[in-house]
């Protein structure tokens, strides 16, 4: 790490940043292809244990790549980005912390709360910034919603999230891979924790769960919903917000974003679409993060945030027994013979 960077941030916030990636799966080729774009950014590499995933990276990248971390941890990076699987999160975050590199994780934090919680406090004891990557976040159609209920007071929140089986089926199921984004959204909005808990699972034709409803109320009293599945043919992503004076529908993979309002006592009420903007919400993700390394002020998605969606995610799933369909129906999804 360069000696000009203070652990707490840096006094030159223009400096040109060195920045790794650990992982080069799907996440970990983007965050690269974004790095390599960005102003102020030496990407030094991908590291990746697999030959193949190298490759990959160097015909999309065109970055040099690492068999192992301690190789690109001698490359001396100021910050690196982690999307290795969420199950070495830990042990990656801990090296990095360790040698005072500034770390932006991909959620979940972790595997576990315990785990996260190590990472957030190593970063603290270090002074090293800590993010986490809950990119919906910087989704403009979300960013446009946020916008819209600012100074609002929200009532109830609902949010789906479906689509098919992903291609590689990981070792976890949708609370913990699509809902706990839904999950940082909400405490987001709301500015509230979660305080109240009440899962639907069922598992009906993977090992993990595969269908979720979940219901929540937050400390500040708002109903919340979220509706998540592996079994639906294509993709959705909605998010709705009742307030006491406005309706917002947002479709995030469209980025409609359409707001009621000026609600009459005879039904009628007004409609319009809202601004909108352009940005790649990983591209906006990691100029935060650096932002944050540079400034040394607190990062968009903090280590605590992190840990606090990761620990309501698991509690969905250490819900009592009651609350998993059962009999399990499991079995093999009908297709054309
Ligand atoms: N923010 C999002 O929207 C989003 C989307 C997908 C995945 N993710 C997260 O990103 C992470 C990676 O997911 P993915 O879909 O890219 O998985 P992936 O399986 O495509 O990629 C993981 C990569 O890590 C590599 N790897 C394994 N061990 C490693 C090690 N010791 N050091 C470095 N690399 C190692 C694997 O070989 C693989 O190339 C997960 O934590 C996941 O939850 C986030």
């Amino acid at each position: 790490m360069s000696s000009t960077v203070s652990a707490k941030g840096n006094a030159d916030e223009g400096r040109v940043l060195r920045v790794g990636v650990v992982g080069a799966g799907v996440m970990g080729t983007n965050h690269a292809r974004v790095l390599a774009g960005l102003p102020g950014v030496e990407l030094v590499g991908i590291v990746d244990p697999l030959p193949a995933h190298r490759t990959r990276a160097v015909e999309i990248v065109g970055c040099p790549t690492f068999a192992t971390l301690e190789e690109m941890l001698e490359a001396g990076p100021d910050a690196v980005t982690i999307a290795a699987p969420t199950h070495l999160h830990r042990d990656v975050s801990l090296a990095c912390i360790a040698k005072k590199i500034h770390v932006l994780v991909e959620k979940p934090i972790a595997s576990s709360v315990e785990e996260g919680n190590e990472i957030v406090s190593a970063a603290r004891a270090a002074g090293v910034t800590l993010m986490v990557g809950h990119v919906e976040r910087f989704n403009p159609a979300v960013a446009a919603i946020k916008q819209a209920i600012k100074d609002e007071e929200i009532l109830s929140i609902a949010i789906t999230r479906v689509g098919p089986f992903p291609p590689r089926m990981s070792n976890v199921g949708v609370v913990i891979d699509l809902a706990v984004h839904d999950i940082d959204l909400i405490r987001w909005f709301t500015e509230s924790d979660i305080v109240d808990v009440q899962p639907q699972l069922a598992s009906a034709v993977a090992e993990r769960e595969d269908i979720a409803l979940l219901q929540f109320r937050t400390a500040s009293g708002v109903l919340a919903h979220i509706n998540t599945n592996w079994l639906t043919p294509f993709k959705a992503r909605s998010v709705t917000v009742a307030t006491r004076g406005k309706y917002i529908q947002g479709d995030l993979l469209t980025r409609q974003v359409t707001e009621c309002f000026g609600f009459q006592r005879d039904g009628s009420y007004s409609m319009r679409h809202l601004s909108v903007g352009h940005d790649e919400p990983l591209r906006a993700e990691l100029v935060a993060f650096l932002d944050a390394v540079r400034s040394g002020n607190a990062p968009a998605v903090t280590g605590d945030e992190g840990v606090a969606s990761l620990e309501i995610a698991i509690k969905c799933l250490d819900a009592p027994a009651g609350s998993i369909a059962a009999p399990l129906r499991k079995g093999p999804r009908a297709v054309a013979s």
